[in-house]
């Protein structure tokens, strides 16, 4: 039995049809959901489902009895995180699971010093918690999702002529969540090749933001310049338009990040597991910006 946490998000939801699609019977395949009501859209296609909350240990020793196979989609609510992934580990011994894939992060620093550091913290001790477990595991360092080039970007890039994010020159190796996903269910449905390896799960290729400015210019015929600005004149500019402090804090950690090379680390990982070169940020940006 596999099961899979965040089951209802993008990660884990993509992870489950990906398994389908690759011959896993639903019957072997049970989607953990916080709310019973969610329950339905993967009961309908003969999935198992389990309810569990991560802030509820005992709900998580119940729904991982009888797992072989564990995909722990890393929680969402970072003030929380510490507390809820040491109960995922530890329900996960209790209940005897034997194999736990894990999405953590992708980074070079791994002190206090690292820019992502409030992202960071949760990760490097949950994979510490997998490594001490006992329990077989395989560490997915999860780069950047590409996906969330467009919102570092800004929507109003094509109005305003701007990419204003203080990335520097730094490059990032960001890839496709839906392609870190299948090569996850890749893993799963040969498990025993991927036991206690920890992967780089990031482009084979990576890229700036001046690419990513002169790939929408050449997409959309419109030039959009690359301004990098500090990353206090960011935070400032962010906050007069209204964004909340968090989420200021997450833009910005994460752009000064890029800007110092935090995750620009170029791996075949990937691509390897994969079976074909992830999609180029060229791709994705043509099949975001096509007019
Ligand atoms: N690499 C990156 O760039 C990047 C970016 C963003 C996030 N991430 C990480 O990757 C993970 C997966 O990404 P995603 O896009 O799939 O996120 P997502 O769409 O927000 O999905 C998060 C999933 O976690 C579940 N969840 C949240 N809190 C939970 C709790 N207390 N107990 C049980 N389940 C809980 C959610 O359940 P509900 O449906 O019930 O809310 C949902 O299924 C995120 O959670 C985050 O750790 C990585």
């Amino acid at each position: 039995m596999i099961l899979v946490t965040g089951a209802t998000g993008h990660f884990g939801n993509a992870a489950i049809n990906f398994l389908l699609e690759k011959g896993v019977p639903a019957k072997n395949l049970t989607a953990l959901v916080r709310a019973k009501e969610s329950a339905e859209q993967f009961t309908k296609r003969g999935i198992q489902t389990a309810v569990g909350d991560y802030d509820d240990y005992p709900s998580l020793v119940a729904a991982f009895k009888g797992v072989d196979h564990l995909l722990f989609v890393s929680g969402s609510d970072i003030g929380k995180r510490l507390l809820q992934h040491e109960h995922v580990v530890k329900a996960a011994v209790a209940a005897g699971v034997k194999h736990i894939v894990y999405t953590s992060f992708q980074r070079r620093n791994e002190t206090e010093t690292s820019p992502l550091w409030v992202v960071a913290q949760s990760h490097l001790q949950t994979e510490k918690w997998l490594k001490e477990s006992g329990i077989a595991y395989t560490i997915l360092k999860n780069n950047l999702y590409m996906d969330f080039v467009p919102a570092f970007v800004g929507e109003k890039v094509l109005e305003t002529g701007v990419v204003y994010l203080p990335a520097k020159d730094g490059k990032v190796s960001a890839a496709l969540r839906v392609e870190l996903a299948e090569a996850t269910a890749a893993i799963l449905q040969t498990p025993s090749a991927h036991t206690n390896k920890v992967y780089d799960f990031t482009h084979s290729e990576a890229f700036t933001y001046q690419q990513v400015a002169d790939l929408i210019s050449a997409q959309t015929g419109k030039k959009i310049a690359y301004v990098s600005p500090s990353a206090e004149e960011y935070a400032q500019t962010l906050a007069k338009f209204g964004l909340p402090q968090d989420m200021i804090g997450v833009f910005t950690g994460f752009a000064v990040a890029q800007a110092v090379g935090e995750l620009n680390v170029v791996s075949k990982d990937l691509e390897n597991i994969l079976g074909r070169k992830p999609t180029t940020i060229a791709e994705f940006l043509k099949s975001v910006y096509r007019a």
